[in-house]
């Protein structure tokens, strides 16, 4: 249910066989599911993710040869400079003429924003390894993001506060031409073992909830891949931004029953539908950390299945091979109604993954059937995972 021990053996060695000498610096961030609170991060709402246990490792040693050169693992096409030998990240514009290849524009555009606040990473040699898969909704940019604002820290002997961090690598995002909300980088930079963190995006503040004793968290990958840079995401942003421009409120956050009720006749159906998301999300994540540290398992299930009813039918954020694979799910949880909850979709959505909650107990038995009813039902192999609500980001060694 934890991390594979080996893995870090293996990015060890694979650091040693590209680079001939031993990290320095290694740097451990996990990927994050959410439970519910989706599209409300930058609205202002409240959002409730867990840290998982999968996760990007950062491993960088300094180098005598001028600028960053960085090698991904999973995108194993080399070990490519990011900066000019002064070490200022080259341009990540699309269609930019570097021929670096587009895994590496978020990290530049990092690169780019850790120089302007004096931290910017000296000569040296990166890996970016890991068991997290990317574009599956379990927020693989941030982790990468805040595994390298640590590592930039730990080279340069400074520890930053878990909200500095996480807006650095939100303002990195931004430049890279996704706008997303802070709730990624947060929770992978300060997530608490066996908590999921319950965050006001309004007021930036956050708290520690503790998942009910025995219960643990599913995963399932619904194999359909996403990009938040695509468009979609920018797309629902300027959307909501709209609707909250129409109704004078500076977020839809701020929006009651009571105002969406009045407000519904002038709204059209799409901004309606993104309004009515928002304020109901709110409501639901409220229940829902009253539910965990109830240990409401059944409250629970009725508010994650809910969640997902309003991501499909309001925010328009899911695919068919999410829906096919939920219907397999909600099948196996109502079978089971005491060990396992309803899925909803997780993250920015046009793909990736399910999430659900499930009693620890009966986690590995439900985890062979869900394979299992998918491979009957849908012909194809899933990549489904159980795990504890995990740490957030952490130094290694350095
Ligand atoms: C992505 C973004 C987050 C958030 C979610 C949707 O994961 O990075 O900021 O908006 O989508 O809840």
């Amino acid at each position: 249910m934890s991390r594979p021990p080996t893995l870090l053996a293996e990015a060890r060695a694979d650091f040693e066989a590209r680079f001939g000498r031993a990290p320095a610096v290694v740097v451990q961030a996990p990927g994050r599911v959410n439970l519910l609170g989706e599209h409300t991060d930058y609205e202002g709402g409240l959002v409730l993710p867990v840290a998982v246990g999968r996760a990007t490792l950062v491993l960088a040693a300094p180098s005598p040869t001028p600028g960053v050169r960085m090698a991904s693992a999973a995108c194993d096409d080399g070990a490519h400079a990011l900066t000019d030998a002064e070490g200022a990240p080259f341009p990540w514009e699309p269609d930019d003429g570097s021929g670096l290849p587009r895994w590496t524009i978020r990290p530049r555009a990092l690169l780019s924003v850790l120089r302007e606040v004096g931290l910017a990473l000296p000569a040296c040699d990166v890996l970016l390894h890991g068991d997290l898969p990317l574009g599956a909704g379990l927020s693989s940019s941030a982790a990468l993001g805040v595994g390298l604002c640590r590592a930039a820290e730990a080279l340069h002997g400074r520890d930053l506060s878990p909200l500095e961090r996480s807006r650095l690598v939100q303002r990195a995002e931004h430049a890279a031409g996704t706008p997303c909300g802070l709730m990624d980088p947060l929770v992978v930079s300060v997530a608490r073992e066996g908590h999921a963190l319950l965050i006001d995006c309004a007021r930036e503040s956050f708290w520690h909830v503790p998942l009910p004793r025995g219960v643990c968290v599913l995963v399932a990958d619904s194999g359909a891949r996403h990009d938040l840079s695509d468009g979609h995401y920018a797309r629902l942003r300027a959307e909501c931004a709209r609707a909250s421009a129409f109704l004078g409120v500076r977020s839809l956050s701020e929006v009651t029953m009571e105002a969406l009720a009045a407000g519904m006749a002038r709204l059209d159906d799409v901004h309606l539908r993104r309004v009515r998301h928002v304020v109901s999300e709110n409501a639901r994540v409220r229940v829902a950390a009253r539910a965990l540290a109830d240990g409401d398992f059944a409250a629970l299930d009725g508010l994650l299945r809910a969640g997902h009813v309003s991501l499909r039918d309001d925010v328009q954020c899911s695919v068919d091979a999410v829906e096919r694979l939920r219907e397999v799910h909600d099948a196996l949880a109502d079978a089971n109604k005491r060990s396992l909850t309803g899925a909803r979709l997780t993250g920015g959505g046009f793909g990736g993954s399910l999430v659900a909650l499930v009693r620890r107990t009966r986690a590995e038995a439900l985890l062979d059937a869900l394979r299992e009813k998918a491979r009957e039902a849908l012909g194809a192999e899933v990549d489904a995972f159980v795990t504890d609500a995990m740490g957030g980001v952490e130094l290694l060694d350095g």
